[in-house]
């Protein structure tokens, strides 16, 4: 009953994963200096790299990524800090045992830069969400979100500090929800087994 993790780059989530003592098989990174690796191996946790660069089309990384994958037979899969844009093959492969944890407040803000885009916007709350992964970009079903407040004189750096370390709180909790079972996606909506009140939104005020 554990994961594999995919990341890019930091690890930062990773290492929250691995802390917060969810069983972890292995960690993948598809880039060789991705500072995570180490981490993951100073927790013992076994790495491997399949590397973007080395494959002609997104296809081919795609399936070395899932033999890779599948060696460790995980019960899921979480992208965590995972830069490349899977395809739809992959992501059926692991429907409904693939998550992500997103930099924003699904679905405001997909892709990329969210934190200079919620201030450019004016919003005064920003946070993270995981979620399923579907087809579509940052579009699955949400498992859990975090909120922060926007402060006055923050930057898109002081903002992304404040919902990174949500994401370190909000991602092992739902990925304990996966593993044990608990979650079901209805109607393209996400059900926690067993909820009592606000379980899967968490709301941080912070007082800086
Ligand atoms: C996080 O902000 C995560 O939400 C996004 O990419 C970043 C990864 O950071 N998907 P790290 O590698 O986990 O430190």
């Amino acid at each position: 009953m554990s994961l594999v993790i995919l990341i890019s780059g930091r690890g930062s989530n990773m290492q929250a994963i691995l802390e917060a003592g969810v069983p972890v098989s292995a960690v993948i990174s598809n880039r060789p200096d991705a500072a995570g690796l180490e981490i993951a191996a100073r927790h013992g946790v076994k790495t491997a790299v399949v590397e973007h660069r080395s494959f002609a089309d997104r296809e081919s990384f795609d399936a070395a990524l899932a033999r890779q994958i599948d060696l460790h037979a995980p019960v899921a899969v979480a992208l965590a800090g995972f830069m490349r844009i899977l395809t739809p093959g992959f992501v059926a492969r692991y429907a409904g045992r693939l998550v992500n944890i997103h930099p924003s407040l699904l679905p405001a803000y997909t892709g990329l830069d969210t934190h200079g885009r919620a201030l450019a916007a004016g919003v005064k709350l920003h946070g993270c969400t995981v979620h399923f992964v579907t087809a579509e970009l940052d579009h699955g079903p949400i498992i859990a979100q975090a909120a922060v407040p926007v402060l006055q004189g923050d930057t898109p750096d002081s903002l992304a500090a404040r919902v990174l370390a949500q994401e370190h709180v909000v991602y092992p909790r739902a990925l304990r929800w996966l593993l044990a079972g608990r979650l079901r996606i209805v109607d393209g909506r996400v059900r926690l087994d067993g909820a009592t009140g606000a379980d899967a939104a968490l709301v941080s005020p912070d007082d800086d």
